[in-house]
């Protein structure tokens, strides 16, 4: 391509750890070899993007913030044979390489080397950006690998699909492919925001028989109802690993999912465990956090505890199966969209979340 423009475009900026977000211009390289260019339709707001620009995931400031984005591919850079101009895609942060060890031995959702655009998207004075996830997608158009695009039914509503692209395939993938999740289990989510109501949802399609909400504000506790909980712990209130035990006949839950990130609640999840049952982590700790635990009571309980990084998922297995059961009215997307905003309201979105206020608030373009 000899005739290659850069885009100038508005895009949620975090310039260093802790202040305010701004809306600044960027510049938007036009994709090359393996790239795909994307005019972005919505982006949910995530936890996640909170933490980096509180410096929680690392210093390379300042990031490009958004992560959990759909939209249509504008253009694509030579080689790119698997989307085109024209498609309505879900933007994904594990492009699979093929090549590094865990694909080699055939476990690509593990990929340690995913690919991300070559080309850097910066500011009008030519500072480099690190976008979130190597997406950054509170933009008008952001620049990724070609596969981070992930093709589905364009049918969906781009704010429901768009999460599908982070937080709430982290929360449905914890259940079903981290802790293998299956009829008949019971399952305790401690957390209940967009990650955990999605793993709530996620046991309810493997066809759990129960599955109990734990949080501490009853509102979210409300909220984890609809997505399928059949009981609810307020954990202000009363002890949740007793109040687990209690309702699983004394035992504990086979599956508990922690989708907070938190040493205290990551220990109410190994204890309110059944003996040989699964610990999913899919909750993102900050680098200050530690864990005592009996070592005795890891070896005694046995069982499993395991991370869940974006739900252990395969984009282009996992996505247009999802939407394909959104559209069938099995999974319900729309019910984590708690408002759509403009650009310019990251910032107050981001106090909503704190304030609990919101599982999704999602930027729509
Ligand atoms: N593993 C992954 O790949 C992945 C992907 C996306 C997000 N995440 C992480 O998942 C976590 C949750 O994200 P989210 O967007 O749902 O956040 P959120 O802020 O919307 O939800 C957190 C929930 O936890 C509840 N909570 C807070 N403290 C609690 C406590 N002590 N006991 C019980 N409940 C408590 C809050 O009331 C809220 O409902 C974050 O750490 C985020 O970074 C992980
Ligand atoms: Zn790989
Ligand atoms: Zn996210």
């Amino acid at each position: 391509m000899s005739d290659r423009m850069p885009h100038e475009v508005r895009g949620v900026v975090a310039r260093s750890r802790g202040t305010k977000v701004s809306v600044e211009t960027i510049v938007v390289p036009d994709p090359g070899p393996g790239e795909a260019l994307v005019q972005v339709q919505s982006c949910g707001v995530c936890h996640t993007d909170l933490h980096y620009r509180e410096g929680g995931i690392n210093d390379e400031f300042p990031f490009l913030l958004g992560h959990e984005a759909a939209g249509i591919v504008e253009a694509v850079g030579d080689g790119v044979t698997d989307v085109a101009p024209g498609d309505f895609v879900i933007l994904n942060w594990r492009a699979v390489c093929g090549q590094c060890r865990a694909c080699r031995r055939g476990r690509p959702w593990y990929c340690f080397a995913t690919h991300n655009a070559a080309q850097k998207m910066t500011l009008a004075d030519g500072t480099e950006l690190s976008p979130a996830l190597g997406i950054g997608a509170f933009a008008e158009k952001t620049l990724v690998h070609a596969g981070q695009c992930t093709k589905v039914d364009p049918a969906a509503s781009p704010a429901a699909a768009g999460l599908l692209g982070c937080g709430v395939m982290a929360g449905i993938g914890a259940a079903i492919n981290t802790g293998g999740v299956t009829r008949g289990d019971s399952v305790a989510v401690i957390g209940c925001g967009g990650v955990g109501d999605a793993a709530i949802a996620g046991a309810r399609l493997a066809g759990a028989a129960k599955i109990i909400a734990v949080d501490i504000d009853d509102r979210k506790l409300e909220w984890a109802r609809g997505f399928g909980a059949t009981d609810t712990v307020n954990s202000r209130e009363a002890d949740p690993v007793e109040a687990v035990r209690k309702l699983t006949g004394g035992n504990g839950a086979d599956v508990v999912i922690e989708a907070i990130g938190r040493p205290e609640t990551y220990e109410q999840a190994f204890n309110a465990r059944d003996l040989a049952g699964t610990v999913v982590l899919v909750g993102v700790p900050t680098p200050d956090m530690k864990i005592e635990l009996p070592l005795l009571e890891v070896f005694g309980r046995g069982g499993a505890l395991k991370s869940s990084w974006y739900g252990d998922c395969l984009p282009s297995r996992d996505f247009p199966m999802l939407i394909d059961l959104y559209l069938q009215g099995r999974l319900d997307l729309d019910g984590f969209v708690s408002e759509t905003i403009g650009l310019d309201d990251v910032e107050e979105a981001f106090a909503k979340m704190h304030r609990g206020e919101v599982l999704r608030s999602v930027v729509t373009l």
